[in-house]
């Protein structure tokens, strides 16, 4: 890997640590994200599952929650890890829908070696719901 996707890798590592606290006692299965802001800060979240299971939040959106909630709007790109090690971790529609909210960043999606496949949030949910459509026609 190249110097300059050192970045790449920290934010990665991060979402791989970030899998620590997921709390998955129904599906077992531990997500973690990293949230890179404009200044360089890392905000990581994980899932947290609950027994009434729609209540569940994902890791990125678990992320994205703590970023907005600190005053953090502005991202550069957002990593996704699990521990499925033959397939990299692709975010379920909200989530899709929730980190497009805050612009077209890359989505680094991850297999448990680190290996990925980089995604823009416009290929992943193109013709995407924005704010765009909530202007009052002038
Ligand atoms: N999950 C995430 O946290 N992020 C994703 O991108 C896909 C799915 C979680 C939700 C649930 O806790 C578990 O994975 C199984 O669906």
């Amino acid at each position: 890997m190249s110097q300059s996707n050192d970045w790449i890798k920290s934010l990665i590592e991060e979402s791989q640590k970030a899998k620590e606290f997921s709390y998955c006692p129904y599906s077992q299965l531990r997500v973690g994200s990293a949230l890179l802001t404009e200044d360089e800060k890392i905000f990581t979240g994980c899932n947290i599952e609950n027994a009434c299971f729609y209540l569940g939040l994902c890791a990125e959106r678990t992320a994205i929650n703590k970023a907005v909630s600190d005053g953090y709007t502005k991202f550069k790109a957002i990593a996704v890890s699990s521990d499925l090690e033959e397939q990299v971790i692709p975010p379920c529609g909200a989530c899709r829908q929730v980190i497009r909210e805050f612009g077209d960043i890359p989505v680094f999606m991850t297999r448990m070696d680190g290996s990925y496949t980089r995604m823009t949030v416009e290929e992943l949910l193109p013709l995407s719901w924005n704010a765009e459509y909530l202007k009052k026609n002038e």
